[in-house]
């Protein structure tokens, strides 16, 4: 949704100045409150079989969320109706397709919440019912364009992730074929390449343009096993085997035998006892695919450091390069497959690293960075399984 619409549908409910302001003024009324509000919504959860099983986090994530809502029902009241308060609500309904939370449960949630805040409306301005009622209303406005919203990011996500997932299947089985029509004569072409050295060696040939040109032919056979390799990888799509490990030895691994041309330089910076629960093997095509994005944007040479940190809930790795950074109108296309900007790029690997992360339950997202480009993975913890 954009502001535009946003807009519309505020004039449908009629939501005006004077809502803005009278729940403004509730606002610190309402606030000593927001904490029954709040235990409530989740009391009621845990309550509830089908609701309960969405919360995989145990208490820390119970904790959490409730200092979500409390935030929430802030910016609910705060009486600023605009683009930030847009961006921000909007986020919830992407957040719920990612936990997986089934969409009538937001509009019993949203019940619990209409209930407690006009019962609180009641109460605290018992001694002026006309402002109460127009509180009362204007709280009804509010939640109903909550849950537009809400719903509306939600089918927007959910839509795009099953849009990406059935593209990526489709290109999965064409690569999976291809790929495997490829590597038989590639092979045959580096067999014929090994004997035809061995030959000319024998036969005493030095013409250095004769081994320019084998070269050349090799190196070409090499590039085109490199895209059939990622072509077999988008076509695997297994599910994680994940297990505790230290992020630092999977990355240098990975960085090892990643063969990086001297112009790149990626470096390491985050505690090395730092552990992460994932596949290694699928988190380490995951860096390569964002480390190899970072190189060919920067012909020329560019420098990656890739830092992490243990956040509530998970952990948070950030692959950061001071290459020239993705211009704004190419930001939403990124992470499609076979969207590529560049003569080289299959424009496959953001794709295959987004189906990575989300089989992990997690997100990799591009944030935005005064310079450069900065991809962020994050990986939720075991418990949030
Ligand atoms: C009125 C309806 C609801 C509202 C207003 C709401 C609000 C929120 C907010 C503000 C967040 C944080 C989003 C962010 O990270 O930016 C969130 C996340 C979440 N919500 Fe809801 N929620 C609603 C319904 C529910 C229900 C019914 C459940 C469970 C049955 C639920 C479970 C969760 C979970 C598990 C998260 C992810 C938290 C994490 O691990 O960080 N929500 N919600």
């Amino acid at each position: 949704m954009n502001l535009d619409s946003f807009r519309s549908i505020c004039d449908y409910v009629e939501l005006d100045e004077r809502n803005a302001a009278v729940v403004a003024e509730f606002r610190p009324l309402a606030e000593p409150h927001f904490e029954s509000v709040v235990d409530d919504f989740y009391a009621t959860i845990e309550a509830h079989a089908e609701a309960r099983l969405v919360i995989t986090g145990g208490r820390e994530q119970v904790e959490r969320l409730k200092g979500s809502l409390t935030d929430w029902l802030g910016s609910l009241l705060s009486g600023r109706y605009d683009q930030e308060y847009l961006d921000r609500h909007a986020r919830i309904g992407r957040v719920h397709v990612r936990i997986g939370l089934p969409q009538h449960l937001m509009f019993t949630a949203m019940c619990r919440v209409r209930v407690h805040l006009t019962r609180i409306a009641a109460l605290v301005l018992a001694h002026d019912p006309a402002l109460q009622d127009e509180v009362t209303i204007t709280v009804h406005k509010l939640l109903d364009l909550e849950l537009a919203i809400m719903l509306d990011s939600y089918r927007e996500d959910l839509s795009e992730r099953q849009r990406a997932h059935e593209r990526l299947a489709t290109i999965g089985e064409l690569a999976a074929s291809v790929g495997h029509e490829l590597r038989n004569p590639l092979g045959t072409m580096e067999s014929s390449l090994y004997l035809m050295e061995r030959l000319f060696d024998k036969l005493g040939v030095t013409d250095a343009q004769v081994h320019k040109h084998l070269q050349k032919v090799a190196r070409q056979v090499e590039q085109c096993n490199g895209t059939i390799t990622r072509l077999l990888d988008l076509a695997r799509d297994r599910p994680p085997r994940r297990e505790q490990v230290r992020l630092g030895e999977v990355l240098r691994e990975t960085i090892a035998r990643m063969d990086l041309p001297p112009t790149m330089g990626v470096s390491l910076d985050f505690d090395d006892r730092l552990q992460v629960w994932m596949d290694p093997a699928q988190i380490g095509l995951v860096m390569v695919n964002l480390i190899r994005n970072a190189g060919e944007a920067s012909p020329g040479g560019v420098s990656v450091v890739i830092q992490a940190t243990a956040e509530p809930g998970g952990v948070a790795i950030f692959v950061r390069d001071d290459g020239p950074g993705v211009p704004e109108q190419v930001r939403p296309h990124v992470f499609r497959a076979l969207f590529t900007t560049r003569s080289q790029g299959t424009g496959l690997g953001l794709a295959l690293a987004t189906r990575i992360v989300e089989a992990h339950s997690g997100e990799l997202t591009l944030e935005r960075s005064a310079a450069g480009t900065v991809f962020r993975v994050w990986l939720p913890a075991p418990e949030h399984d």
